[in-house]
């Protein structure tokens, strides 16, 4: 049978501080209705001052870890999806590579914003599938809660802060990565921006929040996020009611409903969990799938889809044989 990368532990973290909706109505003019019915958000986690994204990923590594059973000196390769990192260099990954003991795994991060762990997870099963690496660690994090303008309503109520981490090892059992699909569309890059802070603004003279026109990223959304299923789901050789479990990306419910009644995907094979943690960007697909395991919902055998899209802006997903 085919070397695929096998998913073999998974694990999460979400900095302990909850705002709610209501806490938010006396930081901008908003309501919980408002929120609750835009986006399904009723709360979110928020890392204070001194946390940053390399904080909550080394935990969510660790737990990971843990779970896969695989030793430590045994990681070859650590990628890590975050737009967050904690400084512009080193790296996260670097950065869990030291604090995790991973002693000799090479480590990079990828910058593909809420997609940055699908774009992670596929680079990360072909170097598996291609035989240069056993074992992976590869995370999804991300701190966006440092960078939204809290007096701009259409944003700052839409992001959480968290990680997740999944362990990959080579399985020639057929389960494991079974198809990637990923999709870039630089044009419209403006639409979702972080415009200070790079080398075209290292002063942050343009600001340093997120800058988002909602309305295209929610039709661009839409249509990527569909997109990429029926298109992973065709490069699987497979048909969508052979679909176990869905796990889109966590930033509005309203694009999830819209996208699973356009493909007549059933909405109980859906897990939603972004009433609890928010947008939490590349945190967000590895934070559901944790939960999910956790959940029972994922059983052997089952074929799980991973889809999502942000900023780029950019889009992905990956399917898999638990
Ligand atoms: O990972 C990718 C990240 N980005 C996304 O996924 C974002 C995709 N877009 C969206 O999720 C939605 O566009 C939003 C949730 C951001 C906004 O929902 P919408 O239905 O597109 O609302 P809108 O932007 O058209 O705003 C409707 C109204 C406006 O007032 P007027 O102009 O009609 O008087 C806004 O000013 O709602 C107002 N508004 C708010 N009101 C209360 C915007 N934000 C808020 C707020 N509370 N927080």
């Amino acid at each position: 049978m085919a070397r695929r990368a096998a998913i073999i532990g998974t694990g999460s973290f979400f900095p302990p501080k909850v705002v709610t909706n209501n806490d938010l109505t006396k930081v901008v003019e908003t309501s919980d209705e408002w929120i609750r019915s835009r986006s399904g958000i009723e709360e979110r986690h928020v890392t204070d001052y001194a946390t940053a994204t390399s904080d909550l990923a080394t935990e969510a590594g660790k737990k990971a870890l843990a779970a896969s059973g695989v030793d430590p000196l045994s990681v070859e390769l650590i990628v890590v999806g975050t737009t967050s990192p904690d400084t512009l260099f080193p790296s996260v990954g670097a950065i869990l590579q030291d604090r995790l003991g991973l002693k000799k795994a090479v480590a990079f991060d990828v910058s593909a914003a809420c997609s940055g762990f699908n774009y992670a997870l596929t680079i990360a099963s072909a170097f598996i599938e291609n035989g240069t690496y056993n074992n992976v660690l590869v995370v999804g994090a991300d701190t966006l809660t440092k960078y939204v303008d809290w007096t701009d309503r259409s944003t700052c109520v839409l992001f959480g802060d968290a990680a997740g981490a999944v362990v990959l090892t080579a399985k020639e059992d057929g389960s494991g990565v079974l198809s990637n699909y990923l999709y870039t569309d630089g044009a419209g890059g403006k639409d979702l921006v972080m415009p200070g802070g790079g080398s075209r603004d290292p002063e942050m003279r343009n600001g340093r929040f997120i800058k988002m026109n909602g309305k295209e990223v929610f039709k661009f959304a839409v249509r990527a996020l569909e997109a990429s299923v029926v298109e992973v789901v065709k490069k699987a050789g497979l048909e969508l009611s052979q679909i176990s479990c869905l796990i889109p990306h966590q930033a509005n419910i309203r694009i999830i409903d819209h996208v699973i009644k356009k493909l007549g995907f059933p909405a109980e094979k859906v897990f939603v969990n972004l009433q609890k943690y928010g947008n939490t960007s590349a945190a967000s697909i590895p934070l559901a799938l944790d939960e999910a395991v956790k959940a029972g919902k994922i059983k052997k055998g089952d074929i799980v889809v991973l889809a999502g899209f942000g900023a780029g802006l950019t889009a992905g997903a990956n399917v898999i044989k638990w």
